[in-house]
């Protein structure tokens, strides 16, 4: 996550007197301990914006945006979190490592030679292709409907049968062979002689996002041997993190992209004028590939051939995706089609068409589970259910959920509540599962209330682990009641890096616990350590919230008890659920008498 170390960072920070920094923006007036001026982030009349010497902490109780001096330069210069760190360093003059190691001009010098390398080889292809002798090969793209313009933009050429006419050339032009050789495009055979990776093939060359050829892709023209043969990964080429054709879906201005399987697919694509799309190359797709994803478009449409779609592979593949907070569809083709034939037949409306019409992911899935099972069986359909309150289960987002519940209940006919309950029973402990519909009967509120509640738990833990910061001997109190993991998902990062900490008797203090956390995020624990850790009695302090953060928990749990039994029909899980909210009510009336009695 970080390019400095830990201490380089906190170093820095405890450089740049908060105070010191924000007076340099705006004009602050003591009261009492903490400074107070108009907060530059958002518009107002009166200062709400409150800087504190001690605890080197900013925030502004009208926007909620705080945290440390580091977060203050991000806010106010808009920079991102290292180029702050820089901007405070160069301020209170603390170098920072420029990381000029021999090792590393080194490779720099290596990842230089092998893209020149490559640049050649492809220019060397791409003049093969169209010189005398490659009149079968010309023929061949122009049979499968490649024009000249397309061949030209994305560079493809042909390498001959020949043995080493490429390695010759590249000697000749002055490469090295050691470093031809760590470009992949030559193989070193048993005696010590060098030959050419792809012989008589059609070259594709594989382009990073700048441009750069960093690899190759060869496809035979009759069918001898494997069809594709490409690049091996080479300190310029790592096929999990590159995508083929990304240098000009990146500029499509698309807000989708279109993720296809092959070369011919993606470039027929861009030939019908379908700028977004690129090529996986034949792999499943990786979490590097997704984020490069996420950074140029908003949505991810993967349209492979109708039988690979379906595959567990892919699916992990888009399960991966989805894990980062890509937002997945998939673009159904009819059966046996890949994009290329299906363009070429039926033009890029057509497939626009089809893309706009892109199933989520989740309907995707559903659509599979309906194709594997028979249900128009009794039991099928209780298989299909099943398996779909499995899928429902492992959403995040209670929106979607609860839209995917309705409609399956509204499609096989079956109460809404009893398909939520199964639904709910697979969610894993701890997962946050906040039903929103309405549930009829009497407890109108009860998951308004719950919603709320967690929101809450999580402000108390915020306070908790700014008690923890302003007293770090507070760590054997909590640790006995509260572990690590116990955190909300909110604040889990946050509680790990703290108790990481303390267990390893580093100690931590506010404001560092702020280094490594967004900005949201820092604007929340700004304003509780601002705000909410005044009291003078820590130990009572963590004692009473300790209290608080178990009663919601246990609240929490008695909603989502009576929430389920609202639609319950099995008598032993009914009278299990009797039982567990008994015991609740046991000890939340055992802890509000254990002296927590500012309930609100
Ligand atoms: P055409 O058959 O010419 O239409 O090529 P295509 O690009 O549509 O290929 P296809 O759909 O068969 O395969 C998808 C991708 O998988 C290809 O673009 C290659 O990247 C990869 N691939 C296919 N066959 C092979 C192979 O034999 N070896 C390797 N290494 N990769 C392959
Ligand atoms: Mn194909």
């Amino acid at each position: 996550m970080l390019f400095y170390p830990e201490d380089l960072i906190e170093e820095v920070r405890v450089s740049n007197d908060i105070v010191n920094v924000v007076s340099e923006y705006i004009k602050l007036e003591k009261k009492g301990a903490n400074y107070f001026g108009l907060c530059p982030f958002h518009r107002e009349k009166t200062p709400s914006l409150s800087v504190s010497p001690t605890k080197q902490i900013y925030n502004c109780f009208g926007c909620g945006k705080g945290g440390n001096v580091i977060q203050f330069i991000m806010n106010i210069e808009n920079l991102d979190f290292l180029e702050s760190v820089r901007l405070l360093a160069e301020r209170s003059h603390i170098p920072l490592p420029e990381e000029q190691s021999k090792e590393a001009i080194r490779k720099a010098g290596l990842i230089k030679s092998i893209t020149k390398i490559n640049t050649q080889a492809a220019r060397f292809f791409y003049d093969k292709l169209n010189a005398s002798g490659s009149e079968k090969v010309r023929k061949y793209l122009g049979d499968r409907g490649l024009t000249a313009k397309t061949i030209t933009k994305f560079g493809i050429g042909y390498s001959s049968e020949d043995w080493d006419e490429l390695y010759r050339y590249l000697v000749h032009v002055g490469f090295d062979a050691q470093s031809i050789l760590q470009s992949g495009l030559i193989i070193k055979d048993k005696k010590g002689g060098y030959f050419d990776r792809f012989r008589g093939r059609i070259i594709f060359p594989i382009f990073d996002i700048r441009g750069n050829v960093i690899g190759f892709g060869g496809r035979i023209i009759d069918s001898s041997g494997p069809k594709y043969m490409n690049s091996p990964e080479t300190i310029v080429y790592n096929k999990r993190k590159n995508l083929y054709a990304m240098n000009f879906a990146r500029t499509s201005g698309e807000k989708s992209v279109i993720v296809v399987e092959g070369y011919m697919d993606s470039i027929s694509l861009h030939q019908c004028g379908i700028n977004n799309a690129v090529a996986s190359l034949g792999t499943s797709l990786t979490e590097s590939q997704g984020r490069l994803l996420k950074k140029y478009f908003e949505e991810i449409i993967i349209s492979y051939d109708a039988d690979t779609a379906g595959q567990a592979a892919t699916i992990r593949g888009l399960d991966i995706l989805n894990g980062i907070g890509c937002n997945v569809k998939v673009l159904v083709l009819p059966d046996g089609k890949d994009p290329d034939e299906f363009v070429k037949k039926n033009g890029e409306l057509s497939y626009r068409k089809l893309a706009d019409n892109a199933l989520p992911l989740v309907e995707y899935k559903i659509k599979v589970l309906k194709n594997q099972i028979n249900i128009d069986s009794t039991d099928g359909k209780i298989e299909f259910l099943n398996k779909c309150s499995d899928l429902l289960s492992k959403i995040d987002n209670r929106v979607e959920r609860d839209m995917y519940i309705s409609k399956l209940a509204k499609e096989y006919n079956i109460p809404k509540e009893s398909l939520a309950t199964e639904v709910y029973k697979r969610a894993k402990p701890g997962q946050k599962i906040r039903r929103t519909f309405e549930i009829k009967k009497n407890s109108v509120n009860s998951n308004q209330e719950g919603i709320y509640k967690e929101e809450k738990l999580a402000y108390y833990e915020r306070i908790l682990l700014s008690f923890l910061c302003i007293d770090n001997s507070a760590y054997f109190v909590i640790n006995d009641r509260l572990g690590e993991y116990d955190f909300t998902s909110e604040n889990a990062d946050v509680a790990n890096f703290a108790f990481e900490r303390l267990r390893s008797k580093e100690g931590i203090i506010p404001a560092e616990l702020l280094n490594f956390v967004n900005e949201d995020l820092a604007g929340k624990f700004g304003g509780v350590m601002q705000e909410d850790c005044n009291c003078d009695d820590i130990k009572k302090g963590v004692v009473d919230i300790l209290n608080k953060i178990e009663l919601y928990k246990l609240d929490i749990r008695r909603l989502e008890i009576l929430d389920s039994l609202q639609a319950q029909q099995d008598e032993g899980v009914v009278e299990k659920l009797n039982h567990e909210l008994k015991s609740i009510m046991i000890k939340i009336l055992l802890l509000k008498k254990g002296g927590n009695r500012n309930e609100d």
